[in-house]
């Protein structure tokens, strides 16, 4: 019997996540820098980075935070992924002499790589929750952040978004927001990412805590039941970011000749940081000549343009290209996972419209970093390319899913009028 109530006991305490709901909240995407945002608390944005391991804000004046210890475990695994560069704990202790016992981070700029010290605090990440089609009702979750006073620091928000007082976070470490929503509303280590083009298309989403389901328009079928796998690959190298394994790049269906091992050198990362997808010298080069030469194939009588903008080499004169419901009608571009999958983009997703009249394809150069340096990764999938995919981080099982989402459907779709 008493056997029996401990089972039964044991079994209560083992489903705790069956009544909380995940976190919901809006992505939106900025349009100066391209970056993407989310609310934190009163009004605060963070900008959202998947290669963050930790979530840090300004300091609000006239506030006090509870600040963590120097000597608390927290304390250790926040100074564990240094950003080259950085001053981290000079001494190698997280407690030196004018520490006055407060735990010194150093969160730094994902964009400009400028960093500043910070006291590690308890804060609150305030949202929604969501049965995956609307928001439910409001949570406050209990969250540990870097406050950094903005005095000597302001560089510290150079270059991101206007109204933006930090980061938040989404790598696979302990003190990045997904193992921190999942810590204190004890859901599983899992979130969603469906970033939106912006503007017009509204805010995409995240979800925190939950592998799905997710819907995004009444009547549309429940997206995470289509998603592909690949595994989250492990680097030795320390770093904080998603690495995925590419096997290789096809252009309608044809694998472009790249130098051997050029993709395996180095890996490819998913990086909300940059606009676009980055690849390394060694792998941009031949891809570029391939999509030239594919296309002119495709489209004999497509023109090409002057590029209004350095980084992006190759244009055209975008009334010379055919345009579907995918978007110009190019040679689709495909990254062959790990796995089997193929992660596939049309013109919707490899092309970009500069400005009025010129399509140029969405792929640049990596500055420097050496032909095959084997530190840099082949691939950097941008924010660009990852809007309207759902993706499905799952860090308990350590893969990425990932599904294209269908014509005439977009992340900005998702339904923000409040069930509960
Ligand atoms: C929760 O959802 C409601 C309804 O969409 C919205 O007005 C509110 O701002 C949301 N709260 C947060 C903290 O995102
Ligand atoms: C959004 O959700 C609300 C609440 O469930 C519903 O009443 C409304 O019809 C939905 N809007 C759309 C466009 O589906």
């Amino acid at each position: 019997m008493a056997r029996l109530l401990v089972l039964a006991l044991l079994l209560v305490l083992a489903t705790p996540g069956s009544e909380a709901l995940p976190v919901l909240v809006p992505v939106t995407k900025d349009p100066k820098t391209s970056l993407y945002t989310i609310p934190f608390h009163d009004g605060a944005a963070l900008v959202l980075d998947t290669a963050g391991p930790l979530v840090w804000t300004t300091c609000q004046p006239d506030h006090h935070p509870a600040v963590l210890a120097c000597t608390s475990p927290t304390c250790k695994l926040a100074n564990g992924f240094p950003f080259p560069g950085c001053r981290s704990s000079s001494s190698g202790s997280s407690c030196p002499p004018n520490s006055h016992n407060k735990c010194t981070v150093y969160p730094y700029n994902p964009v400009t790589g400028s960093c500043a010290p910070g006291d590690l605090s308890h804060t609150r990440f305030v949202a929604n929750t969501t049965d995956g089609r609307n928001p439910v009702s409001q949570v406050s979750v209990k969250a540990i952040a870097a406050c950094v006073s903005l005095g000597d620091n302001k560089k510290l928000l150079e270059k991101l978004p206007l109204g933006s007082a930090g980061v938040a976070g989404l790598a696979g470490t302990g003190l990045a927001l997904p193992a921190q929503v999942a810590g204190s509303q004890r859901l599983p280590k899992k979130f969603l990412l469906c970033l939106s083009r912006g503007g017009v298309y509204g805010p995409g989403v995240a979800v925190f805590g939950s592998g799905g389901p997710l819907f995004l328009l009444r009547d549309q079928p429940e997206y995470t039941q289509s998603l592909t796998y690949t595994p989250l690959v492990v680097t030795k190298k320390g770093s904080p970011a998603y690495y995925v394994s590419v096997k290789s790049i096809l252009l309608e269906n044809t694998p472009v000749r790249l130098p051997k091992k050029a993709l395996a050198t180095g890996g490819a990362v998913l990086c909300t940081r940059t606009p676009y997808t980055l690849l390394r010298r060694d792998v941009y080069r031949p891809f570029l000549a391939a999509f030239e030469k594919a296309l002119a194939k495709q489209i004999p009588w497509a023109k090409k343009a002057r590029s209004p903008v350095k980084q992006l080499k190759l244009c055209y004169e975008a009334n010379t290209l055919p345009n579907g419901l995918s978007g110009y009608l190019v040679p689709s571009v495909a990254l062959a996972m790990e796995g089997g999958g193929s992660w596939t983009m049309t013109g919707s997703s490899s092309m970009v419209d500069v400005k009025p009249g010129t399509a140029c394809l969405a792929f640049v150069e990596m500055e420097g970093v050496k032909e095959g340096d084997a530190s840099a990764p082949a691939v950097l999938v941008g924010g660009f390319q990852m809007e309207n995919f759902v993706l499905q981080f799952d860090l308990e099982k350590k893969r990425l899913g990932f599904f294209r989402l269908p014509v005439f459907t977009q992340c900005g779709h998702f339904n923000f009028t409040r069930t509960g």
